[in-house]
């Protein structure tokens, strides 16, 4: 949907691009704009800049960028017209009504209606009591009762197509049941249900749409778990099982677990704050979306390898969305439904209150593994564990644990530290060549996956560069250029440089003036943090004159016209330069 240009400036006045951004990332003052550790990749130094001037953001280290818009959109994975929501809801604007989007709003909202539909087709399958293996499964696992009417627990009937038939019966189609990840069509035609002898976990949004299903086979057919794909109505990677209730819950931490019976279970023994990500690895949007409720997570993965590694990822997923995160280990090769049943929930209690912090998570894997009382080895892990104590950002964490890491391995503070801040250094250092290789090789242009044609001509792109930094500050030489026969979308070289000139061109046509927001629709945030940063780049130059601008557009001219010189002129030249170079 397009947005009247008054109502985008009217919500840009009124989500000032620092408070928001500071919202997910703490900002540092430097100078005239702020500093801030990139939401986007992991960093530690500051790259990611606010520049106030031009209410935009860019990140030196991996060019994600734009203005408040592109990056609500790529800080909540969300799509141009939800970031915009998101935005208006927080200014308290109303949003403008659209025709165009109404139709998406409205198959969403069909989809959502046909979940609801089925869950209660399968929740009173399951409540029949006609089918009793569904039954003696449920019970067995502690799913039935009370318990199981909470999450809505139901059950898919092993019959071809029950639940599509009882669905066409309320007016659904087949493409809708399709789309929806409820049925899929056989050969002949016919529709057939998903999760056929399936028990079923209905997965419910914060707003309390069933949004997904979860379908656990009852017995060892594979797959164990059957999981809706994405619809229209849903994505995996956004969504958390139980945090309709979890949200509400007083703890002011969320347990997250694994698994829908880990959070089933905990639910039951009064852990009410418990939730689950969907079989996924824990996503960035997952995170944030916690983050939208309470400030604290523990983490309560299974006790195996697999539940470590997960926890170890999910770790800095967590503490990029500005959680405090604790994790805790349980026995080996248990998960929590099975420890409750096990040692109680007493014991539960204890291993939340015992909770470690992610430098004792990883403090004890790294104690797990060698003997300290062997001094090689003491050196080893206390070589590990430095690595840990360097990397952190804060000064007084750094501070506060190295202090207990000290007494941990019984060596002096002071030694420690020292050790501590070599190790920081040198990770300073190597971030920075890093850094500084990346902006090395797309000075050259190399790996540009923005704009891969760079390569092909670095002169020509660096023309057009200053042609779009110019254009999106000053549109109206665009017309004045292309009324003089200088430029036209024509005489860029590059694909990506043609789309954006025709975009800045046609932005500026209807609102004579232009605004990034307005590009977001059709362009991706990548390429956005591109065309914000081509702006900014100009921005601190003071030459963005008329002059300038048509000197790059015959700049770019000429360069166009050297590289679509039939190639055996350019075999010809490099037949004269070889000349020249064997006398
Ligand atoms: N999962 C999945 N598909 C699978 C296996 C697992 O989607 N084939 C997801 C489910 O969301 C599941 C979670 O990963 O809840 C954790 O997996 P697992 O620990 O294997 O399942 P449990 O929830 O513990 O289920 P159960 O106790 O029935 O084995
Ligand atoms: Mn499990």
């Amino acid at each position: 949907m397009r947005f009247d240009s008054s109502f985008i400036e009217e919500l840009k006045a009124r989500c000032d691009i620092v408070d928001v951004v500071g919202s997910y990332v703490g900002l540092k003052r430097a100078g005239s704009n702020y500093v801030g550790l990139c939401p986007f990749h992991n960093e530690k130094s500051p790259s990611f800049t606010v520049f106030t001037k031009s209410d935009s953001c860019y990140c030196f280290g991996c060019g994600a960028g734009g203005d408040v818009i592109t990056f609500i959109m790529n800080v909540e994975n969300l799509d141009y017209v939800s970031a915009i929501e998101l935005l208006a809801k927080r200014a308290g604007l109303t949003m403008p009504v659209d025709n165009s989007s109404a139709a998406a709003v409205n198959k969403r909202k069909r989809i959502l209606e046909m979940n609801k539909a089925a869950a209660r087709f399968f929740n009173s399958e399951f409540a029949s009591g006609k089918y009793k293996n569904a039954t003696a499964y449920a019970e067995k696992r502690g799913l039935s009762g009370s318990l199981g009417k909470r999450f809505g627990i139901g059950f898919c009937p092993d019959s071809f197509g029950a639940l599509a038939m009882h669905l066409r019966s309320l007016g659904y189609t087949s493409a809708e049941m399709k789309e929806g990840f409820l049925c899929g069509e056989g050969k002949s035609g016919k529709l057939f249900d998903y999760y056929r002898n399936r028990l079923i976990f209905p997965i419910i949004d914060p707003a309390g749409n069933v949004v997904a299903f979860g379908g656990r086979a009852l017995g060892d057919e594979k797959p164990k778990y059957l999981n809706t794909n994405d619809t229209p109505a849903f994505k995996k990677g956004r969504n958390i099982f139980a945090l309709n209730f979890a949200k509400n819950s007083k703890e002011d931490y969320f347990i997250l677990c694994e698994g829908y019976t880990d959070v089933i279970a905990l639910h039951g023994a009064g852990f009410t704050s418990a939730v689950a990500g969907l079989g996924t690895a824990f996503t960035q949007e997952q995170a944030s979306l916690l983050k939208k409720y309470k400030d604290k997570v523990v983490i309560c993965y299974d006790g195996d390898e697999a539940g470590r590694k997960a926890t170890n990822r999910a770790i800095p997923i967590l503490t990029a969305a500005s959680l405090e995160v604790r994790a805790l280990s349980l026995p080996a090769g248990i998960d929590p439904d099975e420890f409750l049943q096990k040692y109680g929930k007493e014991r539960f209690r204890h291993l939340i209150d015992e909770s470690k912090s992610e430098f004792q998570f990883k403090c004890d894997a790294i104690l797990a593994k060698y003997n300290i009382a062997i001094p090689e080895e003491k050196i080893k892990a206390s070589s590990e564990v430095c690595a840990l104590l360097a990397a952190m950002t804060s000064d007084v964490e750094r501070d506060v644990y190295t202090a207990k890491a000290a007494k941990l391995f019984d060596v002096s503070e002071e030694s420690l530290k020292t050790d501590v801040k070599k190790k920081r250094y040198s990770l300073i250092r190597q971030e920075k060549k890093k850094f500084n290789e990346g902006v090395r090789r797309s000075a050259m242009g190399l790996g540009d996956r923005v704009n891969p044609d760079t390569v092909k001509n670095v002169r020509a792109a660096r023309a057009e560069e200053a042609i779009l930094g110019i254009a999106q500050i000053n549109p109206e030489y665009m017309e004045k250029a292309e009324k003089e026969g200088i430029l036209t979308a024509d005489t860029f070289f590059t694909a990506f440089g043609k789309k954006v000139y025709t975009a800045i061109r046609d932005i500026f046509e209807k609102e004579r003036k232009f605004d990034p927001a307005f590009l977001a629709g059709d362009f991706t945030p990548e390429e956005i943090g591109r065309i914000t940063k081509i702006r900014i780049d100009r921005q601190q130059l003071s030459n963005n004159t008329y002059d300038v601008f048509a000197q790059s557009a015959s700049a770019l001219a000429k360069e166009k016209e050297a590289s679509e010189m039939p190639v055996e002129t350019l075999s010809d030249i490099e037949a004269l330069i070889q000349s020249k170079r064997n006398k």
